[in-house]
């Protein structure tokens, strides 16, 4: 608990201004430069990668040939690069600030080399095992990318201002969403749908815990439903790692205020409500979304 809240004041003291937030992007910079190669694919990578693709193929959304955007692509453009192992497309990859980590990217580029690897991640096509050998000692970022199709654009304001209407298939985020900022929710949904040409399609897994939790593992998943929104907000909520709360229902008005049409919500992992006092806000939501720590949403532009 102590841990939970010291974190939440940390947070809070590197969120100041420009300057504590840019050193704090720098540290995590450099963190990833010196864990670089070190670190193996994450197990979490490889669960979420199969129930990505489950979900698509449910809906025949994977498609060769496709215009593809990632958003909030990371160090390792994760999602990108599963997409690119199974099918040729163009790709966008978009990011408000760039946190990219090379000497991991080409590890697990590496790693993606092992047949029994991409059998557990749910891989079919063995083009990718080919296109993962060709690209396993690239020298630079810039260099895969032209082998993979791959454009990288950062974008602080993260309102997606410079795609094309009508431009892109499919659009999809891992772990993204539950960090955009609420009040700009609205205007990044339109925009995304925007984006998509009539029929495409917008994936987004979102992670729906607390984030605190990463650095206190003995609070609850969901240990910001104990608060208001506002002691939330004003105490433990930060510019740095900042988590806008949203619940399912929340996110099905949201996709449906922007002109989505909802295919499938998927709450892939639980957590267990019965040992949390949930606050009163939370009253009208059912226990079946409120428990949800984990969910895939998959929408379409309508035709
Ligand atoms: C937890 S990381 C996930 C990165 C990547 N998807 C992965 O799972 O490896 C969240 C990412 O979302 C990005 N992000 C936050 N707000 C964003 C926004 N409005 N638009 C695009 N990216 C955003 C962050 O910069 C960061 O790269």
């Amino acid at each position: 608990m102590i841990s939970y809240y010291g974190t939440g004041l940390m947070l809070n003291l590197a969120s100041l201004n420009q300057l504590t937030r840019r050193a704090y992007r720098y540290l995590g910079n450099l963190k990833n430069t010196a864990t670089g190669a070190a670190t193996a694919i994450p197990t979490h990578y490889i669960e979420r990668t199969r129930s990505f693709f489950e979900m698509l193929r449910r809906h025949d959304v994977v498609l060769p040939g496709m215009k593809v955007m990632e958003v909030g692509t990371g160090w390792v453009h994760w999602e990108a690069l599963m997409l690119r192992n199974e099918i040729a497309c163009d790709t966008i990859l978009y990011d408000v600030w760039d946190n990219r980590s090379f000497e991991r990217f080409r590890a697990f580029v590496k790693e993606l080399t092992d047949p029994a690897l991409r059998a557990r991640l749910g891989l079919q096509n063995h083009d990718g095992l080919r296109l993962m050998q060709r690209i396993a000692d690239t020298s630079s970022f810039n260099r895969a990318y032209d082998r993979l199709g791959f454009k990288y654009i950062v974008d602080p304001s993260g309102l997606l201002p410079m795609i094309a209407k009508d431009s892109l298939d499919f659009i999809f985020a891992s772990d993204v969403a539950e960090h955009f900022d609420r009040d700009d929710i609205p205007q990044i949904l339109s925009r995304t749908f925007k984006a998509l040409k009539p029929g495409g399609h917008l994936y987004h897994q979102i992670v729906l815990t607390d984030h605190l939790r990463i650095y206190d593992r003995t609070v609850h998943d969901k240990e910001y439903l104990r608060f208001s929104g506002k002691f939330f907000d004003r105490f433990l909520n930060n510019k740095v790692q900042y988590i806008n709360r949203l619940q399912i229902p929340d996110w099905h008005n949201q996709f449906a205020l922007a002109g989505f049409e909802i295919v499938e919500t998927n709450r892939l992992v639980h957590s267990d409500l019965s040992t949390i006092d949930v606050h009163a806000e939370y009253a009208h939501i059912h226990p079946s979304d409120l428990s949800c720590a984990v969910v895939q949403f998959l929408l379409k532009k309508p035709a």
